[in-house]
């Protein structure tokens, strides 16, 4: 059974702030931040939450995609800072859009969970005969940072992307695959807290995100190239005749230096990063949505969305739009 992708949407919270806000915060500099990431700029929840900024996202991308509701059989949330947690983040966008009946439930899968959202969609669509599904990201990354620790509150941002999976004539996911692998220096952590209980004495405090930085770079830098690879040989399709990459915007250098090692044209990359900085799993579908709303992105073109994140995991899915 072919799946296309046939509508996408994004939402950002209100606030953007600029690298020279933050030195008011921390010990940091414009200079820095952009040169070591090429973030100028983030949106930052202050009203908002990851669940609202994904309701407001699958909202646009239902209104984009000509839908009514009840077309819709299934919804896949991805966030690794959602507020709700039960019932699922899922099921407060079903009750948002006002759809009446659909499988509903979340994932994550920290930056790569869109990834990870599409490809599940698919083995549900073909197993429960779903028409359309819609996989929604939404993360606030701003209330799990430490805003004492300068080396990770300045990389990353808030904001939600969604997307609209449909069955299709011909096919619209050429190639896709999902890894998750050791991460032995526990290079990226967060956790909840929990209270103690009558069987267990020891509660848990809430633990802030941490980041060995230079292990994620040196992991990511390595993984895209990986995965470029892999794209490019399982699938048969060249690597010119990709017009667009999209990969996870978590830092500039990062992209530049896949390109480089590649020898593919910056330009081929889309990237936002600069005013989004890194919004983990939110970060494709926004910048899908960016690409598909700029006009730049036209019937027939190939696109290769490639993610990692936490765990670590990563994927990759190469698209004939
Ligand atoms: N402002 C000023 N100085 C800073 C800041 C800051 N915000 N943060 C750190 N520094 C200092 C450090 O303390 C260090 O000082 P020292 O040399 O006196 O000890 C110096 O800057 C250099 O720090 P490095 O860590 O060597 O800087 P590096 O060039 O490695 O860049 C960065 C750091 C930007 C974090 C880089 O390692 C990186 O991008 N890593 C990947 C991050 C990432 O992508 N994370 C998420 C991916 S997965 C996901 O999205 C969930």
């Amino acid at each position: 059974m072919p799946f296309k992708i046939t509508a996408t949407g994004m939402a950002t919270p209100a606030l953007s702030i600029e690298n020279r806000s933050l030195e008011k915060i921390v010990d940091t500099t414009d200079e820095w931040i952009y040169t070591r990431s090429g973030i100028r700029s983030r949106y930052i929840a202050a009203d908002e939450t990851a669940d609202s900024l994904a309701v407001e996202a699958a909202k646009n991308c239902l209104q984009q995609s000509g839908l009514a509701p009840e077309d819709i059989g299934l919804i896949i949330a991805s966030s690794a800072t959602a507020r709700t947690v039960v019932p699922c983040l899922a099921a407060k966008v079903r009750q948002e859009l006002g759809i009446q009946q659909a499988v509903t439930f979340d994932i994550n899968a920290a930056c790569t969970g869109f990834i990870y959202g599409l490809t599940t969609a698919q083995g549900l669509m073909q197993s429960l005969g779903i028409r359309h599904a819609l996989i929604v990201a939404g993360e606030a990354m701003s209330q799990m940072l430490d805003w004492e620790d300068r080396s990770t509150c300045v990389l990353f941002g808030d904001g939600a992307g969604a997307a609209i999976l449909s069955q299709s004539e011909a096919p619209g996911v050429l190639w896709q695959k999902l890894q998750g692998e050791e991460d032995p220096a526990r290079a990226l952590r967060y956790s909840r807290a929990y209270h103690e209980t009558p069987f267990s004495k020891e509660g848990r405090k809430l633990r802030l995100l941490k980041m060995k930085g230079k292990s994620v770079f040196q992991y990511a830098v390595n993984e895209m190239a990986r995965l470029i690879q892999k794209a490019v040989t399982e699938s048969g399709v060249a690597i010119e005749e990709i017009q667009h990459i999209i990969p996870h915007q978590a830092n500039i250098r990062m992209i530049e230096s896949t390109a480089k090692r590649f020898e593919i044209d910056l330009k081929q990359f889309y990237m936002n990063i600069d005013h989004f900085g890194n919004t983990s799993s939110a970060s494709i579908p926004i910048a899908l949505h960016e690409l598909h709303q700029s006009g730049k992105l036209t019937s027939g073109e190939k696109v290769l969305l490639l993610g990692f994140g936490a765990g670590f995991t990563s994927g990759a899915i190469l698209l004939e739009w």
